[in-house]
């Protein structure tokens, strides 16, 4: 959408607002911009909340379809040179090909793809300001005239925030879809090269204003601050660990708000730079909290090196033995329990298990057992993935809790099922020295049975072995999660 209204843009005069008198077609923009500005505010105030969520998108939705309206309807007035007929023509030929292609990946992306296509459209929103930028410094009606120090200032940090939401995006993407292995790229001196890249970068930002407009030197150093802006994306975002991705994908939604702002700015568009300050300042709140959930600084986690890296599931570091148990004796246990707690992660959401565990959830409330689901902030590969998938099994969401409301209580839980969920459940987090040290986890081993529902004795995403697997009062449910949890019914 952000890209879409970019480009709609796009086809905008460079400078219209300041220089025409209001005819009937801006103020309709106007409004509809002021319209689509509250709608967006809405849309951010519903998806706070999972009751509220589908109406937040709604609004969304209606948002961006008004700004969308209101921006052709501009762009097409406002180009009577290039014909009314030739503007239209322009914008459907790549709202078409954008909208075949976005209609054909939504179809097709599986739920447990979702975090990697997300980080590959924040690298377009960030390759779309780069663009935007270079028209703004290089279109002929840019060169006829001196451009001014605001608006090369304008460009220069359009270029820059969206050459590093570009590289930074495209290595979230290669990251969390695991074609990118190992651990995390820790150059020695990484601090220091990241400290000269920005110095660097502002020194030839002096130069580049001092230009006054476009010339060949300002042209060059655009180009070099680019080039280091798309290698400085690159190093940030490879330098950062598994476990500390959440982080990274929040971090680089923020980037993406500030480069449509960025892009905003150069375009004359309003509604494009409040629409990417309010993604850009949302997605800044949503990495503190993903910080703090993470229990890291959030400084240090863009410095990066922490944690290793994702997808490695090894399972060679296995330590003591295991005690496996099947579906049937794990009904048993539920028939006598009085408490059970439920801890859904990444697994669940790739088994697709949410449907079965919100009949078992409704088969044991009627049973009289008391239910509930603890829910670690960074569960899943998504912020809220799992409220998402449990919502969308229809499990009643007073009993969906967060982590800090249910942590004190599993000594008094009978039984915890732990459902495809590895690192959030890892009680290595509470050794001094582990990669994921000091993540706050749910403390399911405190329960008088745990059972945990996977495949193997893989490791999870950060690829720490997990030391809960080998608990006296753990036994392991090996199998797809979804049909785990269909025997368990079909017996109960
Ligand atoms: P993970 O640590 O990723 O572990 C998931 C477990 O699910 C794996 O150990 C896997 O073991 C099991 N599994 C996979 N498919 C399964 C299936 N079909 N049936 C049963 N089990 C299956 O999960 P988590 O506890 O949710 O932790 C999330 C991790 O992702 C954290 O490290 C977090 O930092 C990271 N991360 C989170 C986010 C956000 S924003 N939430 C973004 C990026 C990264 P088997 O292979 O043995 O089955």
């Amino acid at each position: 959408m952000f890209t879409s209204l970019i480009q709609a843009s796009t086809l905008l005069p460079a400078v219209p607002a300041a220089t025409a008198t209001a005819s009937g077609i801006e103020t309709f923009v106007s409004l509809a911009y002021i319209i689509a500005a509250l709608l967006f505010i809405r849309a951010l105030a519903g998806l706070s909340k999972h009751e509220t969520a589908q109406k937040g998108n709604n609004a969304g939705i209606i948002g961006m379809t008004i700004a969308l309206i209101a921006t052709i309807a501009l762009a097409l007035s406002s180009n009577p040179d290039r014909g009314v007929a030739v503007t239209a023509l322009l914008i459907a030929a790549a709202m078409l090909i954008g909208a075949m292609i976005g209609i054909w990946k939504a179809r097709n992306v599986e739920m447990t793809g979702m975090p990697q296509l997300i980080a590959l459209l924040h690298s377009f929103v960030g390759l779309a300001a780069v663009l935007v930028g270079y028209n703004s410094y290089l279109a002929p009606d840019a060169q006829a005239e001196m451009l001014g120090g605001f608006h090369l200032g304008e460009v220069y940090l359009g270029v820059f925030i969206g050459a590093v939401t570009f590289t930074g995006s495209i290595i979230a993407y290669l990251k969390l879809s695991a074609k990118i292995k190992g651990a995390p790229l820790t150059l020695p001196g990484r601090n220091w090269i990241n400290l000269t890249a920005l110095v660097v970068t502002l020194i030839i930002m002096v130069v580049f204003i001092r230009q006054g407009g476009v010339t060949p030197l300002g042209t060059v150093m655009l180009i070099a601050m680019t080039l280091i802006a798309l290698a400085f994306g690159l190093h940030l975002v490879a330098a950062i660990g598994g476990g500390d991705m959440p982080v990274v994908v929040s971090m680089l939604n923020s980037y993406s708000g500030w480069a449509a702002a960025a892009a905003g700015f150069m375009l004359n568009n309003d509604l494009l730079i409040m629409t990417g300050a309010l993604v850009g300042s949302s997605g800044a709140f949503l990495s503190y909290i993903m910080s703090k959930a993470m229990n890291r600084s959030f400084i240090s986690v863009i410095l990066g090196g922490f944690g290793s890296d994702g997808a490695v599931t090894s399972g060679e570091e296995e330590h003591g033995t295991h005690q496996e148990i099947q579906a049937s004796e794990v009904a048993e246990l539920l028939k006598d329990a009085k408490r059970v707690m439920i801890t859904p992660g990444y697994g669940m959401a790739v088994a697709q298990a949410q449907y079965p565990v919100a009949d078992l959830t409704r088969k044991l409330r009627e049973a009289g057992v008391e239910v509930e689901f603890g829910i670690h902030p960074v569960a899943g590969r998504l912020p809220g993935h799992m409220n998402v998938l449990l919502a969308e099994a229809k499990v009643p969401y007073d009993i969906v809790k967060e982590l800090d409301e249910v942590n004190d209580d599993f000594g008094d839980v009978d039984v915890v099922l732990v459902i495809g969920a590895n690192d959030t459940v890892n009680p290595a987090a509470e050794q001094p020295g582990s990669p994921i040290a000091g993540m706050p986890v749910l403390k399911v081993w405190n329960a008088r049975d745990v059972i945990v529902f996977k495949r193997s004795m893989a490791t999870g995403y950060a690829g720490v072995q997990n030391p809960l697997f080998f608990k006296e009062n753990t036994k392991m449910l090996f199998g797809d999660a979804k049909a785990s949890v269909e025997n368990i019914i079909a017996t109960l």
